[in-house]
């Protein structure tokens, strides 16, 4: 495929970055139909922004702090984002809440990365509110953003066993491995123009349907 044709990616980050990292790396690797054109961050500190840096891709610093309200921040986020002719907005752990006017400004055209199985524990700190609850099992999403916090129509899902002696961090680390496949593949879905959305299912051309399932603890007869 030709670069013109690539899909012009933003990813939005906030923390240290491995789900940017993933998509660097299946795109180094030649297996996106797309470019990461630009990485913003609300914060100065961000992994993924050094991340960024070291390969070679554009980023923007926008500090939240240093606006008075949460559109004007978004506004600032919107006019970078069209200014570089972003087509697919990535947010990967940004830790701000998209307001109406930045989904009007990019419909249909955010995504999101969840570590949990939606609907279950949308919000912060998922991985303990999992163990806490004693759930056998977690995983994580992949989603349209709407105008709720992670309700957005489900894209693609990984599961993971919650062993006994997890914590959260253990959890976590799990959970991560399996985002660092969905999330380039979505995006792959979505550079193919196989997506769509019907009501607020998804229906993915040609997407496989896995046969896999999972029992945890494992039943006897498996
Ligand atoms: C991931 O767990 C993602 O699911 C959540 O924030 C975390 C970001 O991790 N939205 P990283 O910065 O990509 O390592």
């Amino acid at each position: 495929m030709s670069e013109k044709q690539k899909l012009r990616l933003a990813v939005l980050a906030s923390g240290g970055g491995t789900n940017l990292q993933s998509i660097i790396d299946r795109c180094g690797q030649g297996l996106l139909d797309a470019d990461i054109c630009l990485v913003i961050s609300n914060n100065p500190g961000a992994g993924a922004l050094e991340r960024a840096t070291r390969t070679g891709i554009k980023t923007a610093c926008i500090n939240h702090r240093e606006f008075d309200s949460r559109e004007d921040f978004d506004q600032a986020v919107i006019a970078t984002l069209q200014e570089a002719k972003i087509e697919l907005v990535v947010l990967a752990g940004f830790m701000r809440i998209i307001s109406a006017p930045f989904l009007r400004a990019f419909p249909q055209k955010i995504i999101n990365i969840h570590p949990s199985l939606l609907p279950s524990f949308p919000g912060l700190h998922v991985q303990q509110k999992a163990l806490d609850y004693g759930a056998k099992i977690s995983g994580c999403t992949v989603h349209f953003v709407d105008d709720g916090v992670d309700t957005g129509p489900i894209i693609v899902q990984a599961v993971v066993p919650i062993h006994p002696d997890d914590s959260e961090e253990s959890l976590a680390a799990r959970i991560l491995e399996q985002e660092h496949k969905i999330y380039p593949q979505a995006i792959q879905w979505i550079a193919e123009g196989r997506i769509k959305v019907v009501n607020r299912q998804v229906k993915i051309a040609g997407g496989e349907i896995s046969a896999a399932t999972l029992t945890n603890p494992s039943s006897p007869d498996e």
